[in-house]
């Protein structure tokens, strides 16, 4: 049985330095905000190369606090693509904002900026664009588009620790970036975590008071605020992660090609990673219109697989309504249709990956 994510590998492998560092944190008695979370974010900064790293309690969070320092206000429209987490969409709700979805580009399957542009209003605040699936967006058309129409941008990289695109780390261009530490992604924790990275020091300090009460010095409350922190023993289990971050990314991208390769000559769609991408890989998605023949082969050879994600967030009841008027994402629906992600993590064995690499096989045809 090969498992779609088996985070118990890493843990086996790197047993002693986890056990190590929970019970550093355990002993020293100051389990909330204290020297780990501290360094991690100083880690963190410097391993995506941004000058403020904020540790907060997730992923959603972070996107939440990064709308509401850049200034996104209720009834604020927010451009984004509907192929993403439901996450993406929630955070923009939850500050009342309203989710523009946008149609994505039919090779990267990243939002499209032709289509970001024409759909900026008056009511526009911001872009929230989402590196899926690990694949970084080529951002300059997007801050173009922001410099052009006074606009903010916030970074979902949540898919896409480790993800470069000229040497350069996603996530640095945009007001705010925000990376999720869910067990699945890239640098997961033992439970929910995320981190805002900017280099605007003005909004990291708003984003710091944001996540505890609103303090300023003196634990004195100075603005609105709430509980939203990373805590100490996620912060010491992601700093072992962070260690072999940079191995387990060469790992992904192994895997990658040894798919890529095994894939050649059948009629199948590939990720789209151009000559100055450097993809994190967090998911292997391929697409074809016979997913359920493939999926059924997979189950048959006990192989885990996911779909990131079948129902686009503009058919959902929570969102659906704010589609309405706006044109049809044909691209978008198609791809939820056909994309399947493959088994990729660092310790997948090159035979499971034959495996795999069978069982996708034996439903496709070979290209003429
Ligand atoms: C694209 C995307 N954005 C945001 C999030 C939110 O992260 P979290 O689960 O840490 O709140 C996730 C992960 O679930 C995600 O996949």
């Amino acid at each position: 049985m090969i498992k779609a994510f088996d985070y118990l590998r890493d843990f086996e492998a790197h047993k002693a330095e986890y056990m190590g560092a929970l019970e550093r944190v355990i002993r020293s008695g100051q389990l909330i905000l204290g020297p780990e979370v501290k360094a991690f974010e100083a880690e963190f900064a410097q391993f995506v190369g941004a000058q403020h790293a904020i540790g907060v309690a997730s992923g959603t969070d972070a996107l939440e606090l990064a709308l509401l320092v850049v200034g996104v206000s209720p009834g604020d429209e927010v451009i984004t693509v509907a192929n993403s987490a439901v996450p993406t969409a929630a955070a923009i709700r939850e500050v009342g904002a309203i989710p523009r979805f946008v149609e994505i580009d039919s090779q990267t399957l990243n939002i499209d900026p032709e289509a970001a542009a024409r759909a900026v209003t008056p009511r526009t605040r911001a872009i929230l664009p989402v590196h899926m699936h690990g694949t970084p967006i080529a951002m300059e058309p997007l801050l173009q588009i922001a410099r052009n129409r006074n606009l903010r941008i916030i970074e979902d990289c949540a898919h896409a620790h480790g993800a470069r695109r000229s040497g350069v780390h996603v996530g640095v261009a945009g007001d705010v970036s925000c990376f999720s530490f869910y067990p699945t992604k890239n640098l997961g924790g033992y439970g929910d975590g995320g981190i805002c990275i900017t280099n605007d020091s003005e909004l990291a300090d708003r984003l710091r008071a944001l996540r505890m009460y609103g303090f300023g010095p003196g634990r004195i409350a100075m603005t609105d605020g709430r509980n939203s922190r990373l805590d100490e023993l996620q912060a010491a289990v992601l700093r072992v992660k962070l260690s072999h971050l940079p191995e387990h990314l060469a790992a992904r991208r192994r895997i990658a090609a040894r798919y890529a390769r095994g894939f050649s000559g059948i009629d199948v769609t590939l990720p789209f990673i151009d000559a100055s991408a450097d993809s994190a890989f967090h998911q292997f998605v391929i697409r074809t219109p016979l997913r359920a023949r493939v999926v059924a082969a997979l189950d048959a050879a006990q192989i885990g697989w996911g779909i990131h994600y079948d129902t686009p967030l503009h058919h959902m009841p929570a969102y659906r309504e704010f589609q309405a008027g706006h044109p049809p994402l044909p691209v978008t629906d198609r791809a939820a249709r056909e994309i399947l992600s493959l088994p990729i993590y660092p310790e997948l064995l090159d035979d499971e990956v034959d495996q795999v690499i069978a069982a996708v096989r034996s439903v496709l045809r070979n290209v003429r």
